[in-house]
């Protein structure tokens, strides 16, 4: 009787149902977890992640905190370039700073392109044993993305301007088993995000 729906069979040992215990409690609408947006620049990272943002604040219970690539580029990672090593750098930032806000029970939404599974994967892992960990493939064709150049980015690097950027000249692995995989060409922010908002209803972690 000490937790409302936890089923463990009979033949479970005393110490084997107190793990069991410990692993449901609290229960995940009252865990922390990580929203961690990957894809190409211009895909609609930070539109999905500030607009999921919003609609977490609004339904409210946790803190929400928003680490857009961007803003973790210029305040965490200024001394950071574009380089393999470099990103992963900055992604193993990203995830370690989530996973301290998950584990404190708040709720992190990441924002870089992420561009390697490795390093997805790692992220992954640390999240996991501190809370809930959902991937988002913002999988935006590339020429959707190029069409937009909000930034005049991909101009300039077809133009040759600016070496080693991710999707021209420079790689992005696909997500292979992400929990969301949106593409934004057809569908508006808030559509993609209600079905982030299902997702992680259907997860258990909103109530
Ligand atoms: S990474 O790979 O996860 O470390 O990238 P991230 O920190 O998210 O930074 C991506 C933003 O930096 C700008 N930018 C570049 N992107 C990709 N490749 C190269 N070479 C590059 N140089 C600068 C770009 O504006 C990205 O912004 P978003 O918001 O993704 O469009």
């Amino acid at each position: 009787h000490l937790h409302q729906g936890l089923s463990v069979p009979a033949e479970f040992s005393y110490p084997e149902v107190l793990s069991e215990l410990q692993r449901s409690y609290p229960p995940r609408h009252r865990q922390g977890f990580v929203v961690f947006f990957t894809g190409l620049s211009g895909s609609g990272k930070s539109t999905l992640a500030n607009a999921l943002l919003m609609r977490l604040m609004e339904i409210g219970g946790r803190s929400v905190t928003l680490l857009d690539g961007d803003v973790v580029r210029k305040h965490l990672s200024s001394e950071l370039n574009f380089s393999k090593e470099h990103r992963d750098i900055n992604v193993r930032r990203i995830g370690f700073v989530a996973s301290e806000i998950a584990k404190s029970g708040g709720i992190a939404i990441c924002a870089p392109i992420a561009p390697y599974t490795q390093i997805r994967r790692e992220v992954r892992q640390l999240v996991s044993d501190k809370g809930g960990f959902m991937e988002i493939h913002v999988a935006t064709p590339l020429s959707e993305c190029e069409k937009r150049d909000t930034k005049g980015l991909y101009a300039k690097a077809r133009a040759g301007i600016l070496k080693g950027f991710t999707g021209i000249d420079d790689p992005y692995e696909i997500p292979e088993n992400p929990e969301v995989c949106l593409d934004t060409s057809h569908r508006s922010p808030a559509e993609c995000v209600n079905q982030i908002l299902q997702c992680l209803i259907n997860m258990g972690y909103l109530p």
